[in-house]
């Protein structure tokens, strides 16, 4: 390495070139892959070099500097951002008679009678953001909040590649770009996979992803995740340099900001409806969600004639997609069995693309909802994606039920084992009584065994799980802990070979070692963590802990409740007689304990420890959650509210101190309005954790 005071311009200008360059690729790999090819010495070195030129050269900083990419702090809580310009949202409309009645009402506005001529661009199903530069410098990033305040997402925002961090002597002084932020339709597919993998959150559609991702008070998380975005407005501008919508798109692509290719300029109505049929064609294929069309008036000197309602410019519609549907038939009604053993019927479907994903089946819920919808197999049928991945069925058209349609009978025996399939008075769902002799709750268990909140073994997937179970290298979850042992095996005094992980498709000796790892580190377990992960119908982990807290360890509990002993647990608040049933009725079934006694030979239960913080809002509050939170799983909330010192409760009374409400939330809400109870946002609930 070249002593900085002996370097030219053109060598320190070189190697930062070199350094964002490596950095970048390191990061990538890193991030990206989760395959680190730099040791952390080797990267530290290159940052801090890189740190150390710039600090002697700050002309030299580059556009692109590591320095400025990777959000370096982690901050508890995003800050307020005031718009100085709010930011509107448009009206909806859903027809082109609705268009032709918007674009009349803006030539009666401007009392003419001729064309004008409007851009259509394409509603980008994403979250918008407001990127304001100084002096040419991005200096802050904002989401859209309620339009007036918006969240601080300035080092998120710097992490994205497209964003240009810097622009061309020609930009004015002061400018907002604004935009949508989203995730294609592959990196949304692939985001998924690998969460799936880690058993972390899966997001229900691309939308929610780039929210997710893009809002997380750790940047470098957002840095992982493939974001991208279009711009197509502006807020604040010191100086505005173009007239028309066509031209500030000219200025957006000079300042290296990405616009949309499928920004049109029409001339006339006739041009309006091609330009929404074309992207309603297109709109599969491309590589992004979109979820209509927005016609702008092109010049800005009507835009400003035309001015404001309230929350939406006169000047500009959108025009909404209908969910994308189609028609295809259900070839065969099938059951699933569930963990819990509850029978799930699933509609196999002739193949259908649907708004570009293929679709071969959906869920037909329960047996009620095949009766109310009256499907049958061989019934032609509307299926409908809404924004998400999962698939409906909306519904039959009878006219073209062919006359052998069958109707489905739905069945009293588990499909898997054959045991009774009972419903219980006032359930919607059957549940097969086999327990874990049926293989599909013992397939289901283990998954369940395995995942983020239980035992969270990495590496091992659902599809290797039931691989494996199929194969029968793992039966019930001991199994797991001797899987390392038989692997190698094949001594010469042996009989049996062994399994070789590695050398099976898919894997590799450090993926099984990895694999070997992670079991390991599992030998010695919360207490809570173990209870949750034996898969005790209703026992969830706010239930766990509870429990926990009140037995301390696991033999007492477990013998409370062999010997039917519900007094100590339903003196829990929290804890009703159905759930206590519902525990002792497994504890009665031998091939559980069989389990759970194998299981102890190789893992340790730890005492339980209550390190709830005392001192929070939240503290020794009843808190109940309803609707999708946008910003960590149900279960990651829980254990939040727990480790508050909160109870966490699935119903909502009059004893309820919060309602905690993601997005479309449904009659807990109601119910919580009713009563008076006091509501949360995901945001209010985060703060009050701190
Ligand atoms: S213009 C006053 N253009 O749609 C201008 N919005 O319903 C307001 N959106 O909040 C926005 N693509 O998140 C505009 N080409 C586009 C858009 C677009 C997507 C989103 C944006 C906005 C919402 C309005």
């Amino acid at each position: 390495m070249k002593n900085i005071e002996e370097m030219s311009i053109d060598e320190v200008k070189a190697e930062l070139a070199y350094l964002a360059q490596e950095i970048a690729k390191s990061d990538n790999a890193y991030y990206q892959n989760d395959d680190p090819y730099l040791s952390d010495a080797e990267y530290d070195r290159l940052k801090h070099r890189n740190t150390e030129l710039e600090e002697k050269f700050p002309e030299l900083v580059r556009q692109d500097s590591p320095s400025k990419r990777v959000g370096a702090t982690v901050k508890s809580a995003f800050s307020k951002v005031s718009h100085r310009f709010p930011m509107l949202s448009l009206g909806d409309v859903f027809s082109f008679e609705e268009v032709a009645d918007f674009v009349m009402s803006v030539k009666r506005y401007l009392n003419t009678a001729e064309e004008i001529p409007f851009m259509s661009e394409p509603k980008i199903d994403g979250l918008s953001f407001s990127a304001r530069y100084e002096n040419r410098q991005f200096v802050q990033g904002a989401t859209r909040g309620d339009g007036i305040i918006g969240e601080d997402i300035t080092e998120n925002l710097k992490t994205l590649q497209q964003l240009p961090l810097k622009l061309p002597a020609d930009a004015p002084d002061i400018l907002e770009v604004r935009g949508e932020v989203y995730m294609s339709k592959a990196d949304f597919l692939a985001l998924n996979a690998r969460q799936e993998k880690e058993h972390k959150k899966l997001f229900a559609n691309p939308r929610n992803a780039a929210a997710g991702s893009l809002r997380q008070l750790d940047a470098k998380i957002t840095a992982q995740r493939n974001l991208s975005i279009f711009a197509y407005t502006w807020g604040e501008v010191s100086e505005r340099q173009w007239e028309s919508q066509a031209e500030f798109f000219n200025h957006l692509q000079k300042w290296g900001f990405p616009t949309n290719p499928n920004n049109t300029l029409c001339q006339s109505f006739a041009d309006i409806e091609q330009s929404f049929k074309k992207l309603m064609d297109i709109r599969a294929s491309l590589p992004y969600d979109i979820d209509g069309v927005v016609y702008k008036v092109n010049s800005i000197a009507l835009q400003e004639r035309l001015g404001f309602l309230t929350r939406t410019p006169r000047w500009a519609i959108a025009h909404k997609f209908p969910a994308e549907q189609a028609l295809t038939t259900i070839k065969d009604i099938r059951i699933q069995v569930g963990r819990t053993g509850a029978l799930t019927p699933v509609a196999d479907l002739e193949p259908i693309n649907v708004g570009g994903v293929i679709v071969s089946h959906a869920t037909l819920h329960n047996e009620d909802e095949i009766k109310r919808k009256d499907f049958r197999i061989g019934d032609t049928v509307v299926v409908q994606r809404a924004g998400d991945v999962i698939p409906q069925l909306v519904g039959v058209i009878k006219e073209k039920r062919p006359a052998e349609a069958k109707e489905f009978v739905f069945p009293t025996i588990c499909p898997i084992c054959g045991a009774h399939a009972i419903r219980e008075e006032d359930e919607a769902v059957r549940r097969c009584t086999g327990g874990l002799s049926c293989p599909a709750q013992a397939k289901e268990r283990l998954v369940h065994f395995v995942s983020r909140d239980a035992f969270d073994i990495v590496g091992l997937g659902d599809k290797i799980i039931e691989d494996f179970f199929a194969e029968g290298i793992l039966q019930n979850p001991s199994d797991i802990f001797t899987l390392e042992k038989r692997n190698g095996g094949d001594d010469l005094f042996s009989s049996v070979s062994g399994l070789h992980l590695e050398k099976r498709e898919g894997w590799g000796s450090k993926s099984v070692d990895n694999l070997f790892k992670s079991i390991q580190a599992r030998r010695k377990i919360s207490l809570p963590r173990f209870i949750y992960a034996l898969g005790i119908r209703q026992v969830g982990i706010a239930t766990a802990r509870l429990i926990a807290q009140h037995y301390g360890k696991f033999r007492p509990f477990m013998d409370d409740m062999k010997n039917k002993e519900t007094g100590g647990i339903v003196s829990i608040d929290g804890i009703g007689a159905a759930m206590a049933t519902d525990m002792v009725e497994f504890f009665q079934e031998p091939h559980n304990l069989n389990i759970i006694e194998k299981l102890l030979q190789y893992v340790e239960v730890e005492e339980f420890v209550d390190n709830a913080k005392k001192d929070t809002p939240l503290s020794g509050k009843t808190v109940v959650f309803t609707g999708t939170l946008q910003q960590m799983t149900r279960n990651e909330a829980k254990a939040k509210a727990l480790a508050c010192g909160a109870k966490v409760s699935g119903s909502v009374s009059a004893k309820t101190d919060y309602v905690i409400v993601g997005a479309d939330a449904g009659s807990k809400l109601k119910t919580a309005q009713e009563l008076g109870v006091k509501i949360l946002s995901e945001d209010e609930f985060l703060d009050m954790t701190k």
